[in-house]
């Protein structure tokens, strides 16, 4: 194909302002990449994208994405502008369907007008629903529970398509639960309300905030759900391997990743006491409905193909980093009233 050379060139990050494309952003720009973001700041925070190219725009707005590619020589897009809610998506499918479906499909539109061939797509562990095995593989079966992990999977299953026709390769990213924060502090977790257990769990050790423990009659070792938390700058560098690999002519894929360490909400707990040194006061509550038990994840594929090694495995680590980027921001960007 021609076009801009990879030194003229930019990757085109979408919700590069919001949590995990803040981190992807950072890490692109560390190895050299010229980044432009592209954001509604609908949930994103200008100032996770400070000193860096920022268009304001949605993602329904072909007009503005094509003009973007075109202005600032996108040869890459890594897309992370979704809605990520579970529990919201049961109570607005129509509303998830037109951001999270409708809304990839007006990029891929404007990256096929625009000839941009490479994708990093955010996608999640919801696509598999309630587990037959563990840990979950790339060969497990696609059965989602809710909305949210439909809209996801649609996507993932449109760009083999897509590939065939246009040209547009792509890597999807199943993330299990993106936890932690930049290590230099810079950057962090800033949801609106905040539903993530463990930004909740620190909220509640630092009296900012009542924690309940969704259920602890599983059938699990402690009674509590067990996950896969993984740091979100081993997040990023995972979308940088992907990245390299479309671009050294890998075909469409799906990648899992997390640790591979189950992790029940008590251990979650303890990790954070142990951390802030402080306890967490909570309440039992019920089971959160759509939760399922267990949820770990084999991230032996993209190790293998892609040489991903994760560098903050460690749960204290994970818990640490977020402590401290919470405890200096306790209004998180601090800048949700201006617009
Ligand atoms: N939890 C609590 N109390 C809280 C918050 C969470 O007990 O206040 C529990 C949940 O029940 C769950 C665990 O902590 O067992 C983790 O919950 P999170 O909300 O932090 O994350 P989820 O596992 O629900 O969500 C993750 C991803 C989603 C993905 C989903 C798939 O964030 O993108 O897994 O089920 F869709």
């Amino acid at each position: 194909m021609s076009g801009p050379t990879a030194s003229t060139a930019s990757v085109l990050v979408t919700g590069g302002a919001g949590y995990i494309g803040s981190h992807a952003v950072k890490a692109l720009r560390q190895q050299g990449a010229q980044v432009v973001v592209y954001d509604n700041l609908s949930a994103g925070h200008r100032p996770a994208v400070a000193g860096v190219p920022l268009v304001e725009g949605d993602v329904h707005d072909g007009a503005r994405l094509r003009a973007t590619l075109r202005e600032h020589q996108v040869n890459a897009v890594m897309h992370f502008a979704a809605w990520l809610s579970v529990g919201d998506s049961v109570k607005d499918p129509a509303g998830y369907y037109r951001n999270n479906v409708f809304g990839t499909l007006s990029l891929l539109d404007a990256m096929v007008a625009e000839q941009v061939e490479h994708l990093v797509f955010s996608s999640t562990a919801a696509v598999f629903g309630n587990p037959e095995e563990t840990p979950i593989s790339e060969t497990h079966s696609t059965r989602p529970i809710n909305a949210y992990g439909e809209t996801k999977l649609a996507v993932e299953r449109a760009l083999p398509h897509y590939a065939r026709a246009y040209g547009l390769r792509s890597v999807a990213l199943r993330y299990f639960n993106a936890a932690g924060a930049d290590p230099d502090g810079e950057l962090g977790e800033d949801h609106a309300p905040e539903q993530h257990l463990i930004p909740r769990a620190i909220d509640a050790a630092l009296g900012r905030d009542t924690f309940q423990v969704f259920g602890d009659d599983y059938e699990t070792p402690d009674g509590t759900c067990l996950r896969d938390y993984i740091h979100v700058t081993d997040l990023a560098s995972a979308h940088l391997l992907a990245l390299d690999a479309l671009r050294a002519g890998a075909g469409s894929t799906q990648y899992n990743l997390g640790n591979g360490r189950p992790t029940s909400v008590r251990d979650v707990l303890e990790a954070v006491e142990r951390v802030t040194g402080r306890r967490v006061p909570l309440t039992m509550g019920p089971r959160r409905a759509g939760d399922p038990a267990v949820l770990y994840a084999s991230s032996a594929r993209i190790a293998r193909e892609l040489g991903w090694t994760p560098r903050f495995e460690s749960l204290d680590v994970i818990v640490e980093t977020a402590w401290r980027w919470r405890e200096a921001h306790p209004q998180g960007y601090g800048e949700k009233r201006t617009y």
